[in-house]
């Protein structure tokens, strides 16, 4: 009886030793799979949050370079736009210089000349290759004022009297009427070429007898570019005269007429602008 019992309790514990750890493993599985449906799931939302995302940030981006791209294209038409715009002012600015100087019979070669002697000057004495090559494209303007001066006089074969002579001069002042209410940074500095390219370093010059640095150096280098290139061609009124000539008023003017810094810069390389006369010589045209 007792061992039917013992037997009996045996095999109740027997059995409760197997069951035990099947249901505890099976808890134990089960929770892991079900961690591991969880974990899967996690990892694919975060992988399609990811996805999503990478897809947002390259529409974003895609966007962002046609705005990039837009905005490229606008700015190559503005730039193009404004060269346009300088390309025209420096044509009208040389168009209109060769106008005044056609009325007095000169050559278009020589706005042409006095250009490339005033820049030639301009870096020598130290001004930027931008602020040279500005005055290059200004100083042809320095005699536009000449339009509004009568033929007889403009022309006159002879030596001017006293009233010709102050109605000739007057150009100075007529230039820089027309071209005064500009804002365009070209045609101002034109306007003040043809201001004070006749003032002289003294004082002695016109139209307002300016002196020394009072007188814009864009005055004061197209004023000896244009002298020297002025006395060494022919016209109506005068044969062309010769260097040797030209040297010689230089060195009595300098200080006088002339700043006598250009004066020194123009000894010190007259072979280039004798070969600016030669390269743009009047036979040419
Ligand atoms: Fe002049
Ligand atoms: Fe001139």
């Amino acid at each position: 009886m007792n061992d039917i019992i013992t037997n009996n309790e045996r095999r109740k514990n027997d059995d409760r030793r197997i069951e035990e750890p099947v249901i505890y493993d099976n808890k134990l599985i089960a929770e892991i799979e079900s961690l591991q449906i969880a974990f899967a799931e996690t990892t694919e939302k975060l992988i399609k949050d990811v996805k999503r995302q990478d897809k947002i940030m390259a529409r974003s981006d895609k966007r962002q370079q046609k705005e990039y791209d837009e905005l490229q294209k606008k700015l190559k038409e503005v730039n193009e736009l404004s060269k346009e715009i300088e390309d025209t002012q420096k044509e009208v600015i040389f168009t209109m210089g060769a106008i005044g100087e056609s009325r007095s019979r000169e050559t278009g070669n020589h706005v042409k000349r006095v250009a490339e002697y005033s820049k030639l000057f301009a870096l020598y004495y130290g001004l930027s290759e931008e602020d040279a090559e500005l005055l290059k494209q200004v100083s042809p303007m320095h005699d536009i004022g000449k339009v509004a001066i009568p033929d007889s006089v403009l022309n006159k074969p002879g030596r001017l009297n006293f009233d010709e002579r102050l109605i000739m001069n007057s150009h100075a002042q007529i230039g820089y009427e027309m071209l005064k209410h500009s804002n365009r940074k070209l045609l101002k500095m034109a306007a003040t070429v043809a201001y004070e390219h006749h003032e002289n370093w003294d004082g002695k010059g016109y139209p307002r007898g300016l002196k020394g640095e009072e007188i814009h150096i864009y005055g004061r280098i197209t004023a000896l570019a244009d002298v020297f290139d002025a006395l060494g061609s022919e016209r109506v009124y005068k044969k062309a005269w010769s260097n040797e000539k030209i040297f010689e008023l230089f060195r009595e003017e300098k200080g006088k007429q002339f700043d006598p810094k250009l004066i020194d810069i123009f000894f010190e390389h007259v072979d280039e602008f004798i070969e600016i006369r030669v390269s743009l010589n009047d036979f040419l045209e």
